[in-house]
């Protein structure tokens, strides 16, 4: 059975991978150090996969304890990286907290990898790695323009790191830069946990229909766009864990043209904020109280991906559509305060 190292599997995109990667015959070991998750995911993952499944509680920046458990489990075939902090404003606020983390994690798996020869890593990037683009939609041969926040520079170093890396002929990487991840499985089992006032406009939506907050703020509606307000590219969490699952086995079946790939992984079409506020209060039959704000700093006005390399190279596609994700993730809003009451 091929096995996989999880980093960060108890967190959003990360549990959802476990779920895919375990019905595509992947034998899961889960590595997290809660930071961001809860303990009840792993109760809902065994739920949903039918089986226990293997879960050290460590901080991946203490490279003792990482290299414990390269030794105690042996070998893995495949590291799939997700383990990092990811909000953006904070990190702004407190950048040493995230170049800290998001590199010492990193780079300790990868000695790790390369102490006990395990060959291949997917690595979570994102599309905050192009900035303001300047042409649309952005291509994997789009250059990096300067990092808006600490958390971005963390993933362009991320990527640098891993492409100086492979120079060693022992570690192979495919590094997937998301756009805009939402929803929720359709069990509505797992789902995003978002610590404290949402900053990613899904959630804000989803709290603001269920109570938890009174009113979102649509961040600008006078933008050079159809409706004003800013367009991104937005794609269900489980077509993104499917990513993945296509990424490890492009790497075990040695099938990969370099050792450093790169690739988007987005639905390729943008949509406006207002529009998805409309999609989710039709599909959902519940209605969102917004007011147009004034317009938040460092947001790009559009932003979507072109998928031509994922789609014919890595051979996937985004399957799910718009009424998917703002349904899955209502569902799960709904059901995530019995969890968070009960554990
Ligand atoms: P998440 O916070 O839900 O999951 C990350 C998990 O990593 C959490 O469970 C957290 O507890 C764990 N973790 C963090 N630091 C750790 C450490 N030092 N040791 C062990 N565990 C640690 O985030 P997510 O949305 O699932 O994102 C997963 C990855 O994808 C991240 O690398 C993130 O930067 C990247 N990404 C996310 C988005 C997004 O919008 N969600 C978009 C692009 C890229
Ligand atoms: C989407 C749109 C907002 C909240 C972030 C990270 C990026 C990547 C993906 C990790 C924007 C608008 C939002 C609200 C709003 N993550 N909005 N009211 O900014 O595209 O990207 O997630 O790698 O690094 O920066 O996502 O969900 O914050 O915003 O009007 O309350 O929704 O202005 O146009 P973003 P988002």
């Amino acid at each position: 059975m091929k096995k996989a190292l999880i980093t960060g599997g108890m967190g959003y995109i990360g549990s959802h991978t476990v779920v895919e990667l375990h019905e595509a015959g992947y034998d899961i070991v889960i590595v997290d150090n809660l930071s961001n998750s809860r303990l009840f995911i792993l109760n809902h993952l065994e739920k949903i996969c039918k089986k226990k499944i293997t879960f050290y509680e460590l901080d991946l920046c203490d490279l003792e304890k990482v290299e414990a458990l390269f030794v105690t489990e042996k070998h893995f075939d495949v590291v799939v990286h997700f383990a990092a902090y990811k909000a953006v404003g904070e990190s702004v606020e407190q950048p040493l907290k995230y170049y800290q983390n998001n590199l010492t994690s990193l780079t300790n798996v990868l000695v790790c990898m390369e102490k006990y020869a395990c060959q291949n890593i997917v690595f979570s990037s994102s599309c905050t790695v192009y900035g303001f683009p300047k042409q649309l939609p952005v291509t994997e041969e789009t250059p990096f323009q300067k990092a808006l926040s600490a958390y971005g520079s963390t993933k362009q170093m991320g990527e640098d790191i891993l492409e100086k890396v492979v120079y060693n002929k022992k570690i192979k990487v495919i590094a997937l830069r998301y756009f805009n991840p939402v929803g929720a499985h359709h069990s509505a089992l797992i789902g995003e946990l978002p610590l404290g006032k949402p900053n990613n406009l899904m959630p804000f939506i989803t709290q603001t229909a269920i109570g938890k907050q009174d009113q979102l703020n649509v961040w600008g509606n006078d933008y050079d766009t159809p409706d004003g307000s800013c367009i991104r590219d937005y794609i269900h969490v489980v077509d993104l864990a499917k990513a993945h699952v296509k990424s490890c086995d492009r790497m075990l079946q040695k099938n990969t043209n370099d050792d450093f790939e790169v690739f988007n992984v987005g639905t390729g079409k943008g949509i406006s904020v207002l529009e998805m506020i409309h999609i989710f209060e039709q599909e959902n039959k519940v209605k969102i109280n917004f007011k147009i704000a004034n317009r938040r700093e460092g947001d790009a006005i559009v932003m979507y991906a072109d998928t031509i390399k994922a789609n014919s190279v890595l051979g996937w596609k985004a399957e799910k559509n718009l009424s998917d994700m703002v349904i899955d993730s209502w569902r799960w809003e709904q059901n995530v305060a019995s969890f968070l009451t009960t554990v």
